[in-house]
């Protein structure tokens, strides 16, 4: 939001109010008086000269204010310094739900408020089959289109005590890194749970700040997004109170595995691989030379994290672990394990082009690293394919 002038707002205590807000306002910050030496973000008055040379004016907020480095002194403790004049946003926001679907269900760039998709530009891409497809129109969201948005929607309110109040409660704990960690854990409970996997429930905050998270949980977001997507990649199985499970790849199955300990997962092409261009761009393709990672019938068993340890931090994913099965995907690596139990410290690092195998062997695993045929190098040796089927999508596994 450089280059815009900021007028800050406190005076828009005065020019705004809630009648104003139901006849004009479709979406908006609430806010409201900052105690002495609050870190909230403020929401402020932007005026803006457009190309027209008129001037416009709108509402935004900024978070991460640098006020002493703008030269807006504070005095946390005194009531009446300038700094405390300045409304604090409370991350409350107002939605006309009537407006906001009536916009949201166009099918097209219209669902975005005018001037914000501005769709001159051509761009160059690969899609997911490789071809190029040159100088096609496409639109970016700039900041200022966002500025336009919220030029129309913002609004700021009196405090109320209703409102002091919800922000109390929330200031404890939601806007805390760990508040933040332990939200993630509960949504990993909640789809977990969906997919048939036995899971103990996340406990209250108090419990977490005593003993810590009772799991830590970290899923790529391309296994989906949806939810409906990634509960077909994870299908029963169980993870045991204290286990960590971390999968960075999108083209992974789960099927029925039993986790009491560590297991990592990571992979250097998670949702495609890239290609340099004629004129020397990296161009992402998607699906392209994708890792792999397929569990069946699998128990994966070790110490995993040290808990006791005092210099674990969660929410940083940095803590001691005393073992872990680790594999490491490179390029278009594959993993499989199939009615196994991986008992113990293990990594298994498959190099690029490779596919690693393990089955139940004579006496204990049966390890196979064998290379990725020549043909199969770009699709791999299974994929997802994706069908609708009304308004749900399905996935069946393909196996080349
Ligand atoms: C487990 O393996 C990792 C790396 O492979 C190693 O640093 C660690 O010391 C091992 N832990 C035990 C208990 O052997």
């Amino acid at each position: 939001m450089t280059g815009y002038t900021f007028r800050v707002g406190f005076l828009l205590y005065n020019i705004c109010c809630m009648n104003l807000w139901t006849s004009i306002c479709k979406l908006g910050f609430a806010s409201c008086k900052r105690n002495p030496g609050a870190t909230e973000g403020i929401n402020v008055l932007i005026e803006k000269k457009n190309l027209d040379d008129k001037w416009a004016y709108g509402f935004s907020c900024i978070e991460y204010t640098e006020f002493e480095k703008f030269g807006i002194s504070v005095d946390p403790y005194s009531p009446g310094s300038l700094q405390a004049q300045f409304p604090a946003n409370t991350n409350i926001l107002y939605v006309d739900l009537a407006s906001a679907e009536l916009i949201g269900s166009s099918t097209d760039e219209r669902s975005l408020p005018g001037m914000v998709l501005n769709i001159k530009k051509s761009i160059t891409y690969m899609d997911q089959f490789g071809i190029k497809h040159w100088l096609k129109a496409a639109g970016r969201l700039s900041p200022e289109a966002v500025w336009n948005v919220q030029c129309k929607i913002s609004l700021i309110i009196s405090p109320t005590d209703i409102l002091l109040d919800v922000i109390k409660v929330l200031k404890v704990w939601s806007y805390t890194p760990d508040g933040a960690l332990l939200d993630m854990m509960r949504n990993a409970y909640d789809l977990l749970s969906r997919c048939g996997v036995t899971i103990p429930e996340v406990e209250d905050n108090e419990m977490y700040v005593n003993c810590g998270p009772p799991y830590l949980i970290l899923l790529h977001p391309a296994l989906g997004p949806l939810w409906e997507i990634i509960s077909q990649k994870f299908v029963g199985g169980s993870i045991a109170k204290g286990s960590e499970l971390q999968i960075e790849v999108a083209e992974f199955l789960w099927r029925n595995v039993q986790l009491d300990g560590s297991l990592v997962v990571l992979a250097e092409n998670i949702v495609g691989s890239t290609k340099t261009n004629e004129i020397g761009e990296a161009l992402l393709q998607y699906g392209r030379r994708c890792a792999r990672c397929k569990l069946e019938n699998v128990k994966v068993l070790n110490d995993g994290i040290n808990w006791n340890s005092g210099d674990n931090s969660y929410w940083k994913h940095d803590m001691q672990r005393f073992e872990a099965l680790k594999v490491i995907l490179h390029g278009n690596a594959e993993f499989e394990a199939r009615d196994v139990v991986i008992q113990g410290n293990y990594t298994f690092d498959v190099p690029d082009g490779h596919k690693l195998e393990i089955t139940p062997g004579v006496s204990g695993l049966d390890i196979q690293l064998k290379p990725i045929e020549a043909e199969l190098m770009d699709s791999g040796t299974w994929f997802w394919n994706y069908k609708t089927r009304g308004r749900h999508i399905e996935l069946e596994l393909i196996e080349i």
